[in-house]
């Protein structure tokens, strides 16, 4: 599998930096309040287990499902929501979507918004990546947690795929 790999973006080392130091963020943040991480399936599972592990704030999680890419390495532009958040206590609920990446952009400002429309006492963004360059025009959106800025390469690993592969790599 790692001959696949052209270059290490983003090392073992540096992810344990970007998840200690975003943990440190949302707790000194979120002290008081009631945070519920909200993991983005699948590709969000390795930094949402990481990150929680580091949160010194008591904290509840959950889960949902969206898919706006298939195969292939474009996002498809519509955003499917394939396992929804089932809940009753939203207007109580502070809630932190982890992502593993923000690309375009469209995933992230369509669930912000449904989030909302639910009615979430408040929705913010982590992501491990985000690539800018790549933001649809028609859509303004900035993550409140950043773990690095990337150019416009497609990356797998720490959870992202190719295809279902490659998830398991640690960087
Ligand atoms: P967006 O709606 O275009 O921002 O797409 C975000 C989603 O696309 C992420 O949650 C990933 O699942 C996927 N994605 C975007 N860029 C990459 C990449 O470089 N590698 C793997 N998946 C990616
Ligand atoms: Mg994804």
């Amino acid at each position: 599998m790692r001959k696949d790999i052209e270059k290490i973006l983003v090392s073992e080392e540096e992810l344990d930096e970007i998840t200690t130091r975003i943990a440190s963020e949302i707790s000194r943040d979120y002290e008081g309040k009631r945070l519920l991480l909200l993991c983005i399936l699948k590709g969000s599972v390795v930094f949402m287990g990481d990150l929680m592990k580091k949160i010194s704030i008591p904290v509840e999680i959950d889960f949902m499902k969206v898919s706006s890419y298939g195969a292939g390495t474009k996002s498809s532009g519509t955003v499917n929501i394939v396992f929804d958040l089932y809940r009753n206590d939203l207007p109580d609920i502070d809630i932190v979507i982890i992502e593993d990446i923000i690309d375009s952009g469209r995933t992230l400002s369509y669930l912000t918004t449904y989030l909302k429309n639910k009615g979430a006492r408040s929705v913010k963004i982590a992501t491990v990546l985000d690539k800018p360059s790549r933001r649809d025009p028609a859509v303004t959106l900035t993550p409140d947690y950043t773990g690095k800025v990337i150019p416009d390469e497609f990356v797998v690993g720490y959870g992202l795929d190719y295809d279902e592969k490659y998830r398991a790599l640690p960087y």
